[in-house]
Order: structure tokens, then sequence, then C-alpha cells
């Protein structure tokens, strides 16, 4: 059986609009999951919503809404930004579901009975955005120190969960599996975090209703991030299907944002040794999105929303945007410029320009029908010898998620493949009747048809195209499809449309 891999994003809160620093945990998983299909392994690629707690509560009486109706409308909507966007993902999950409810209502039970949660009063501080407690010496300047808003009082009767408990043995997870936490700068400071001791929490409310409640005091409801961590594990079959879970868990990697580091990186394996399962094999925190310098904002009003973009550039020149423009794991910041400036340059100019040249010259010298390779220079094997050993560097680059990394090395390729036409002048081999001129085109054609598979994860719509034109008909399905020779002569090319037009 193929060797599996499980893949999540964070659950979306679905009060807001889905914009760019949503999409790019979208589109980074689902340019893994892809490639990883194609590696030959069995993904399960899981995404969803998190749709209880208190911030959803008051959103949806703001709209005059009851909950439930609030939210299926905001779930379609992020359902179809996720569409538009081609994210590939095998299951959605929302925390509303009875297959996950069942699932955080039986977790609560178990951990009570061991002793793991107990009865408490809480006193502190509630940041309802970010839906965290504080207390008074977390704050800083009496504000939320996550997002600096105003926070509630809050001093109430709650369950809390023993996670002081587990505090030596993940330091010594941790410490012991240096692959767990990722980036490495990111590992430290949870490090640091860990070993200045860990409280245990609350996880349970009474001032409002919209949550799972706990099952053994209705008055409570569970904890949002208590509930939605766990869909991880309900999603894949914990306590409902054996073989499944089995199969599935432990996850992979865990996808997400910087900021909700912490949650998955402390809670939530401090919760999976109080059931006794597993760890995930790893937890990836990404960078963060400011536009033109500014945290985006709806009071700023620069919330940048990815079907406004996808309608002016396509949706596979931002997918190649967001993971080619910083480096995965650090911020980056996000203009129209800049965006342009990729585009025309390494998408119009230098990809475009590739196949456009391509097929021009096969119509033009050989009819269009690729020719097989004749007589060859050292050039051509330098640039088969390019493509050759592309494969493994690839494949480490995935391994450590460097997505700009992995599109350097493929606009490298395309960058020599451009200056191999310059160099080989082959409308001189045209006038001069040289054989190489035919290896020269078939070269040329088999670089861009070895290049779509590798760029298939990132844009599977244009490398899809690039075949069409090439005139390849299998589609791209397997890694294995990058070994050179694949593409046969006497392949008939079209010119079709441009690529990537230029944006003036
Ligand atoms: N609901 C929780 C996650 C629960 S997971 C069990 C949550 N949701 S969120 O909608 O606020 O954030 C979801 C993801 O979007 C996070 O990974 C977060 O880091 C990411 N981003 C939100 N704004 C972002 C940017 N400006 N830039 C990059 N990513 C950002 O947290």
């Amino acid at each position: 059986m193929n060797k599996k891999f499980y893949l999540t994003t964070p659950l979306y809160y679905v009060n807001d609009t889905p914009h760019i620093g949503h999409s790019y945990t979208q589109i980074a998983s689902d340019v893994l999951a892809r490639y990883l299909r194609l590696a030959g392994y069995d993904v399960f690629f899981l995404t969803g919503t998190d749709e209880h707690g208190q911030k959803m509560e008051r959103a949806a009486k703001e709209s005059g809404r009851s909950p439930q109706d609030f939210i299926d409308e905001k779930v379609e909507m992020f359902k179809k930004v996720w569409r538009k966007l081609h994210i590939s993902n095998d299951d959605f999950i929302r925390t509303s579901e009875v297959r996950h409810i069942e699932v955080v209502k039986a977790v609560y039970n178990n951990l009570y009975e061991k002793g793991d949660i107990y009865k408490g009063v809480y006193e502190g501080w509630y940041c309802t955005p970010c839906e965290t407690f504080f207390i008074d010496s977390q704050l800083v300047d009496g504000k939320c120190p996550d997002c600096s808003r105003e926070v509630d009082r809050v001093a109430e009767e709650s369950y809390f969960f023993r996670m002081s408990k587990y505090q030596d043995r993940l330091l010594r997870y941790i410490e012991d599996n240096p692959e767990f936490i990722y980036p490495l700068s990111r590992r430290n400071e949870i490090l640091n975090f860990v070993k200045s001791g860990l409280r245990d929490i609350s996880i349970s409310r009474t001032g409002f209703k919209w949550g799972v409640p706990v099952p053994f005091d209705t008055k409570h409801v569970v904890y949002v991030w208590f509930d939605a961590l766990l869909n991880y594990i309900s999603a894949c079959g914990y306590l409902n299907d054996k073989k499944r879970f089995e199969r599935y868990w432990p996850a992979d990697v865990h996808l997400m944002g910087k900021d909700i580091l912490k949650f998955h990186a402390v809670i939530w394996p401090c919760m999976l040794f109080a059931c006794g399962l597993n760890l995930p094999k790893k937890v990836f925190a990404h960078g963060w999105w400011t536009i033109k310098g500014e945290k985006m904002s709806k009071s700023k009003g620069n919330i940048v929303e990815p079907l406004k973009v996808i309608e002016r550039y396509g949706v596979d020149a931002y997918r190649y945007f967001l993971l080619r423009e910083v480096a995965f794991g650090l911020d980056g910041d996000f203009s129209y410029e800049a965006l342009e400036n990729r585009y025309n340059a390494d998408l119009a100019n230098n990809l475009g320009n590739l196949l456009h040249r391509t097929t021009s010259m096969a119509i033009k010298y050989y009819e269009g029908k690729i020719p097989n390779p004749a007589a060859k220079d050292g050039i051509d094997e330098r640039l088969r010898f390019m493509t050759e050993v592309l494969s493994e560097k690839i494949e480490s680059l995935y391994e450590h998620l460097e997505f700009n990394g992995i599109l350097q090395e493929i606009w490298m390729i395309i960058d020599s493949a451009n200056k191999y036409v310059e160099e080989s002048a082959p409308w001189n081999l045209f006038k001069t009747k040289n054989e190489r001129l035919k290896t020269v085109i078939y070269n040329l054609a088999e670089v861009l048809r070895i290049v779509s598979v590798y760029l298939y994860p990132f844009m599977p719509e244009k490398a899809t195209q690039i075949c069409k034109q090439l005139g390849i008909k299998e589609v791209i399905k397997s890694m294995d499809q990058v070994e050179w020779g694949g593409l046969e002569p006497s392949t008939v090319v079209s010119k079709g449309l441009p690529l990537f037009p230029r944006i003036e």
C-alpha cells in the first residue's frame, strides 16, 4: 500500500472574510498535497472551519441571524474561494458537525474521568477576537498581548485542563525531536515558553451558549480552542473508524501561521499526551503577510481578497506569487506592484516566452512536429544534466517546505533554457541546415515538458496548458514523468494563447 501523508491547515474562523493570509496556508498546503500525490503518496489533505465560540455568537447576533444560519452561509463563501483557488483538499471539517462534536464530548468525558480535567474558578481576562484567556501579568498596557485589543474581565467557575502535568514530557519531546517544530527560530521560542512553566488552562465557558456543551455539566460550553484542535483527530476517524484512524494518525504536518503555533505546539501536544495518542510529526508555522507594510484590518480597509486578485491576474499567478515572493516561514509584504513585477518578469517574459519561442520554432522549422534529436553539443548535454539533477534537490526542498527554493530551482532551468536558445542560435542552424537544430528544438520542448511536471503542484492550470500546447496527451500524474526523454518525437505542437499575457 502507498505511504500515507496526512496534512492539515487550521480551521478558519468563519466570521471573517477569506483573505490573502488565509489563502496563503491553503495554497502552501495544496502545493504540498499535489506534489506528494505525484510522488505516489496516499495523501489526506484536511481543511475546514472553526464555528463555535463567543466571537461567532456575537457576529451572528449583530447580523440578526441565528448562529447556525449565519455560519452556514459563511462556510459556503470559504468553500467557494478555496474552489476558485484550486485547493484540492480531501475533506472539509466543520466543528459544528456531529462527527466532530461526538469526539469533543468523548474526549472531555475521558479526560474528566482520568482526572486531567477538573473544576475550578477562573479569574482573569478574555480576548474574544483571539478566543484566548490571559492573566494580569500577560496583558500589555491592559490589552491583549497578541492583538492589542480590549479584553473582557471574567471570573467564573470553569473546567481546567491539567496541562502542567505534561510540561516535562513535552519539553523532552521537543528536545528529542528536532524536526517537530519548524522553522527552528520558532522552535526555540516554544522551548523557552515551555521551560518557563506550563499552567493548567481554563477549557470551559459559561457566559454564552454557542459551543459544544460540556457533557457532564451543560451550563458550560467547551473552550473553542480545545474544541477546534480536536478536529485533527475527529476528521480521520478517532473513536469512530479505527482502521482509518490507524492509517492516518499521527498527522505528518500541521501547517499554520506563526500566531497560532503555541496552540499547536504546546496545548495540542499536551491534549494528545492526555489522550494517550502520538504527536504529529511536524508543526510548521509560516510568517504573516502585511499590505504595503501595514497589518491587514477591516478598519484600515486594506484587506486583500483573493478572488479580486485572481480576477485580474489569474489563479496560478497568484499562487506563484505568494510562494515565490518570500521564504516560507518569514513574513512577507503584498503589493500589486510586486505582483506585477513578478508576473511580467518571471511568468510572461521568462516562462511564457520560452513556450512561445519553442512552439513558434517547431512550427516554423518542422511544421509543428517535434523532431528527433540528432547531433549533440556540450551545451545540449548541460541542459539535460541540469534537469536530471533537479529531482533530488526538489525532493529535499519539499521536505522542509522551502517552496520559494523550489521555484528558484525551476526558474534556473527556465533561465538556462532561454540562454540556450541564444547560445545555440537556432535561426543560424536553420540557415546552415545544421542537424543540431533538431536537438535544440527537441531539448527545448523536453525541458518545458519536464518543467510542467515540476510546476504542476504550484500552477495546475498553466502546467496543463503547457502540455497542451506541446501536444502532449498524457496527463501529469507522477513525478516519474520528469525523466528525460519522455517527449515523443513527432508530437504536434500548437501555438495557443499566450501563457501569461503581459500586464501593461
Ligand atoms: N480558528 C483558529 C485556528 C484553529 S485551528 C484548530 C484561527 N483561525 S483564523 O481564521 O484566525 O486564522 C487561520 C489562519 O490564517 C492562521 O494560520 C493564521 O496564521 C492565518 N492568517 C491570518 N492572517 C494572516 C496574515 N495576514 N498572513 C498570513 N497568515 C495569516 O486562528
